[in-house]
């Protein structure tokens, strides 16, 4: 059968990567979440006191970076987790500590050139399914099909407030808003790679929608591509 490359991009914490996660699962492709990358070089970044660095010297930083692996395994469930060298990090990259400088990091072009290369080296044979905000546009514009999520503030803010708490962080609801507003505007704002709808993509506002209506709505795109 047909293997497709399943692109979605959106807004910060529209749930992209449970989706994005439950099709893969489904279809039994590689699900690759782009944003722990950038995640995991602001961790980096982060523990090693590295930030006045990246501002200083990038080209200085980018061979540190290089002298480090940041790589997928597939846990028992067939999900991919990230890791860096030896260290699973899928837990700490979440924090609102890696949120709050995420997105800075992500807007230096070195830094989107390296991921890039890194995603598209991923073997697309088996079907892919990757999220993140240019997947559609920059990373694979090739994609066969390019998915949207968008949603309220508030509702995403609720969400990844709930999630945040349910994972044992000490946090605020309205740091986490202003986390997701700060990012949706640099993201979207920034020259290299923003964050915008492509032409070819279809918008899903899930603010009232849930996961199983989104995969509903979704696996019958699939099927059409499929049978294209
Ligand atoms: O899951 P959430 O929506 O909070 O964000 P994420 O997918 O983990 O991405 C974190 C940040 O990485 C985003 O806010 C972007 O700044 C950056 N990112 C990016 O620039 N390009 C991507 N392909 C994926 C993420």
């Amino acid at each position: 059968m047909k293997k497709l490359t399943i692109a979605i991009d959106g807004h910060a914490s529209t749930g992209k990567s449970s989706i994005a996660k439950e099709l893969a699962v489904s279809l039994g492709y590689t699900y690759i979440n782009s944003g722990s990358m950038y995640r995991a070089v602001t961790l980096y970044a982060v523990e090693n006191n590295l930030m006045d660095l990246i501002d200083n010297n990038i080209d200085q930083f980018i061979n540190l970076l290089n002298n480090n692996k940041i790589h997928f395994k597939f846990n028992k469930n067939l999900i991919s987790e990230i890791f860096l060298n030896d260290r699973n990090i899928e837990n700490e990259i979440k924090s609102l500590k890696v949120s709050q400088k995420v997105s800075v990091v992500a807007a230096i072009p070195k830094i989107r050139k390296e991921m890039v290369k890194l995603q598209r080296n991923i073997d697309r044979n088996k079907g892919i399914v990757m999220d993140g905000r240019d997947i559609g546009s920059v990373v694979f514009p090739d994609a066969d099909l390019k998915l949207f999520l968008t949603a309220s503030p508030e509702v995403r803010a609720k969400r990844r407030y709930n999630e945040m708490v349910d994972s044992g962080e000490k946090v605020e609801f309205h740091e986490v808003l202003e986390n997701i507003t700060y990012r949706d505007n640099l993201d979207s704002t920034r020259k290299d790679s923003p964050l915008i709808i492509q032409k070819d993509a279809v918008v899903i506002d899930n603010s009232f929608l849930s996961i199983e209506d989104q995969l509903l709505k979704i696996s019958s795109l699939i099927k059409e591509k499929l049978n294209n």
